[in-house]
């Protein structure tokens, strides 16, 4: 019960990845804020784990700052994502500003009201869910490539600023990981093509990866868990690819 006595927030807590750090973070001790907009879903999650749901849009910025009025959170897994395909010079600035409200300007927002509360108490946890994209650009995925580097670059900061407070913070950047997100892409994608999602799965997403496997959310659950233990109180300002190889290739 490593965590036990910390709150965590977990964004995006409701599904795939946030769902998996939620169970994990639980299962190690900690009072879980379950936030996602997703209100039946994050509802199940927060019910199943002895949380609490808290029903935010990211989106939303001023309700992402209300709703942390009073909060004293130790640990934050800014793991909320979403995605939008479109060519560059076709990308909607209403599609393009939305995903970087809610990848970065909303994780912002939140190391902002959260950091003093760390300061305070000389301890705190940032481990933010990236991407390989935040390292590699891509096709069709301006905002979502710029949202991920943008992350990896405030969660440097936190680390650089936090240190003496006890506060560290890292990345973890997966490749394709298990979850609805992955197969909707993988949708998406077959309709851009003219293909199916199996192929788009095993040609396109798994082709440059050396494990051709979708990872496990749990394994980045636990990764997280390790990030936020005491074994981990010197490991800050990286970012751990969890991408069957595929950057080393
Ligand atoms: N699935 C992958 O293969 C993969 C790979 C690399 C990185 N990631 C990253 O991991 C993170 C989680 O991905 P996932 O696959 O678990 O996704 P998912 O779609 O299964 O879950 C995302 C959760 O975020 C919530 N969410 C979305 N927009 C929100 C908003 N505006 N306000 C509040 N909540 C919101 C959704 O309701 C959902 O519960 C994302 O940041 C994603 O970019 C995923």
């Amino acid at each position: 019960m490593t965590l036990a006595g910390r709150t965590a927030l977990v964004t995006g807590a409701a599904s795939g990845i946030g769902a998996s750090c939620a169970h994990r973070l639980a299962q190690d001790g900690a009072h879980v804020l379950v936030l996602d907009n997703n209100r039946e879903a994050a509802r199940e999650v927060a019910s199943d784990i002895g949380g609490q749901a808290v029903i935010v849009d990211l989106a939303d910025l001023a309700a992402v700052e209300d709703a942390l009025v009073g909060c004293e959170v130790d640990v934050v897994v800014n793991n909320a994502g979403i995605q939008y395909l479109a060519l560059l010079h076709e990308f909607p600035r209403k599609e393009f500003t939305r995903l970087l409200d809610v990848m970065v300007e909303a994780p912002f927002r939140i190391a902002r009201a959260t950091l003093p509360g760390m300061y305070a108490r000389r301890w705190g946890r940032f481990v933010h869910i990236t991407s390989i994209r935040g390292v590699r650009g891509d096709r069709r995925k301006a905002a979502y490539v710029a949202a991920k580097h943008a992350v990896e670059g405030l969660s440097k900061t936190i680390a650089l600023e936090g240190a003496e407070n006890g506060v560290t913070s890292n990345c973890i950047s997966p490749a394709w990981v298990e979850t609805p997100l992955t197969h909707e892409l993988a949708q998406r994608q077959a309709n851009i093509h003219g293909t199916t999602p199996d192929r788009i799965l095993t040609d396109v997403m798994l082709g440059g990866a050396a494990i051709k496997e979708l990872v496990a959310p749990e394994e980045i659950a636990d990764l997280v868990a390790h990030l936020c233990s005491g074994s981990a109180r010197h490991t800050t300002g990286t970012s751990i690819p969890v991408d069957g190889g595929w950057l080393a290739g």
